[in-house]
Parts: structure tokens; C-alpha cells; sequence
């Protein structure tokens, strides 16, 4: 979802873009960029990028953390190997592409203050949080070891995109809620930080901004893009329900040992060095997404 919106805002940009991904986004994007087939597992596969690549922002992942511990192997291998065959084939370029790496606020795991500054130390809970946290370290390795530039921009909850995966807990309770159909929560008191798909791609095109203009201090930097407000699932759950005026019965199932209890980042380093800010509050962002679902576009 994330890469698809970050293609589509780049290409308004007039940047030459080409999206990489094991499956295709369908036909919307046909004649607006490249679009490229391939698996990050296969090293191989990763030779029909173009050569002449100044950034690779790197998206794709099992990005599902209940699937992550179904599949923890299948999430090593894309995750962690994905990501090591890209640095391999942006080390065999003449001129060495910038590495931007979306991670995840799941390598806090359960943070002992709010909000969260990058400093803070890594804990993660999910074997998801854990392969996002070797990750990172893989591009530690290389960066030091190798002159990889990258950064990595750990992503709190995003959501507001009609090509969200259906799982998730905003597309979830919005689908449900519209269908008067029960919404559940796997322990409602869970807070997280929930961050507009418009203002998490405005941190990455930001980021691309600086990287362009040589701008030292993003490089081999880490920043959190999320939204700094902390809001419960149970509240997630309640808002939807009245933005819907729906029926829906709000039920509640045990949490789920690998969710984090809370999070809230602080993005003070990303407004400094990227001027990132987020600029759509929950409420709002929440009603934009209900409009773009009963505009009638599916939430596949
Ligand atoms: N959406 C969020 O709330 C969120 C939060 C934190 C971090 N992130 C991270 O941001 C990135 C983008 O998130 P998203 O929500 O767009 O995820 P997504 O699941 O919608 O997109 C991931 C893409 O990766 C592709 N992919 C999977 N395996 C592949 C492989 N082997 N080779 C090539 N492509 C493959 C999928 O086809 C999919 O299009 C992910 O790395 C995710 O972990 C997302």
C-alpha cells in the first residue's frame, strides 16, 4: 500500500519511478510507471531493477504481524534475506543507490515511556518487530562496513489507504462498522499511534528531498513518522462506530501476547531534519477514509 501511494505522489513529482513487487498493483497504474515482477528472495530477480537507481525506498515485507508468527520463516527470508539481496545488488552498482528502509514502531515493543524518541531502546515483541530490528542492523552492517548510505523511517500505524490490507484494524472496523457487522477488539485498552497514509508518504518524500539535496545529516539516520497522539483501540472502535452511525456491537477477545501494550512516537527529529509534521488529526483522517470506502472504491 504504502510503496503503490509513494509511486503515485512521485510521479506528480515528475520523478522517474519503477515499482518492484511480487505482485502487480492491478492495472490502475499502467501507463504512470514501470512496473517491474519480481521477488526480493531471488537475488537474481532484483538484476531487472534499473541501473541507474539514485534511491530504493524499500517496502516490500511480510508486513502482517499475526502472519509473521504463523510464518516466521517465510518473514525471516522476506524481511530480513529480501532486504540483504537488495543491499547486495545496490553494492554491485557503479554509483551506489540510498537505501530507505521502512521499519516499524514494533521494534519498541512495549516502550517503557511516551512517546518514543528513536533513542529509545529496542525491544521488540513479534517476531515481525524482530525481523524489522535485524533489518535495521543489516543496514548498520553495511553502512559502516561497506558505505551503504541508507535511512530508515520507522512507520507507526498507518492507515486511511483504500489498498490497505483488509486485516488491519482501521480497514477491519470500517468495513464491519459500514456493515453493521460486530467490530473486535483483541484487548481494547491496547493504545497505539495512528498516522494519515498522506502524511506518512509526505515524511517519505521529504526524506527523499533531503537525500537529494545531499543533505548529511539524514544519512544512516533513523526517524519514527507517525503522529504523536496516542488513541485506544477500544476508542478506534467507538469513533468508527459513530462515524458510521452504525449499529455494530463492540466485542472483546484476550489481547494477543505478541501486541504491544502501548506506543506513541515522538517525531521531534523527523520535523527537524525532514520539517516532517503530521497534519491530519484521527478524526478527520478517519471521515476521509469513510468517504474514499462509500465512494465506492473495495477495500482489496
Ligand atoms: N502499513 C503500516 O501501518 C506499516 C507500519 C509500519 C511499517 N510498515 C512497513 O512499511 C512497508 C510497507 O507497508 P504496507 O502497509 O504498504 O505493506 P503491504 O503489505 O501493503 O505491502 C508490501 C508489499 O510487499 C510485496 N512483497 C511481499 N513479499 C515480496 C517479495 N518477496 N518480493 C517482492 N515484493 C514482495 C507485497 O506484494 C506488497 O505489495 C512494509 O515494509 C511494512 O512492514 C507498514
Amino acid at each position: 500500500m504504502i510503496g503503490a501511494h509513494l509511486a503515485e505522489q512521485l510521479a506528480t513529482e515528475r520523478h522517474e519511478v519503477a515499482l518492484f513487487d511480487v505482485a502487480y498493483e492491478r492495472e490502475r497504474f499502467a501507463s504512470q510507471f514501470k512496473q517491474i515482477r519480481g521477488d526480493i528472495t531471488k537475488g537474481n530477480d532484483l538484476d531487472k531493477l534499473p541501473a541507474n537507481t539514485d534511491i530504493v525506498v524499500h517496502c516490500a515485507a511480510i508486513s502482517r504481524a499475526e502472519l509473521a508468527e504463523r510464518q516466521p520463516e517465510r518473514c525471516m527470508n522476506v524481511n530480513v534475506i529480501g532486504l540483504d539481496n537488495i543491499v547486495r545488488w545496490s553494492l554491485r552498482q557503479k554509483a551506489v543507490p540510498h537505501i530507505i528502509f521502512a521499519s516499524s514502531r514494533e521494534v519498541y515493543g512495549n516502550p517503557d515511556t511516551l512517546p518514543v524518541p528513536e533513542s529509545q531502546l529496542r525491544q521488540p515483541r513479534s517476531t515481525y518487530g524482530r525481523s524489522k530490528a535485524l533489518g535495521e542492523a543489516l543496514l548498520a552492517y553495511y553502512g559502516t562496513g561497506h558505505n551503504q548510505p541508507y535511512t530508515i523511517l520507522r512507520f507507526s500505524n498507518v492507515y486511511g489507504s483504500v489498498h490497505d490490507l483488509p486485516e488491519r484494524v482501521v480497514p477491519a472496523f470500517a468495513r464491519n462498522a459500514l456493515s453493521n457487522l460486530p467490530l473486535t477488539l483483541f484487548g481494547g485498552e491496547q493504545v497505539l499511534d495512528f498516522v494519515y497514509i498522506d502524511d506518512a508518504i509526505s515524511g517519505i518524500v521529504q526524506l527523499i528531498d533531503g537525500i537529494s539535496r545531499g543533505r548529511k545529516e539524514v544519512c544512516n539516520a533513523t526517524y519514527n513518522i507517525c503522529s504523536g497522539r496516542g488513541i485506544s483501540i477500544g476508542e478506534v472502535a467507538r469513533l468508527t462506530k459513530a462515524a458510521c452511525a452504525s449499529d455494530s456491537e463492540i466485542r472483546s477477545l484476550a489481547s494477543r501476547e505478541f501486541d504491544a501494550r502501548a506506543f506513541v512516537g515522538n517525531y521531534s527529529k523527523a520535523r527537524a531534519d525532514l520539517g516532517y509534521g503530521p497534519s491530519i488529526s484521527f478524526e478527520h483522517g478517519l471521515s476521509l477514509y469513510l468517504s474514499k470506502l462509500r465512494g465506492g472504491k473495495s477495500l482489496a
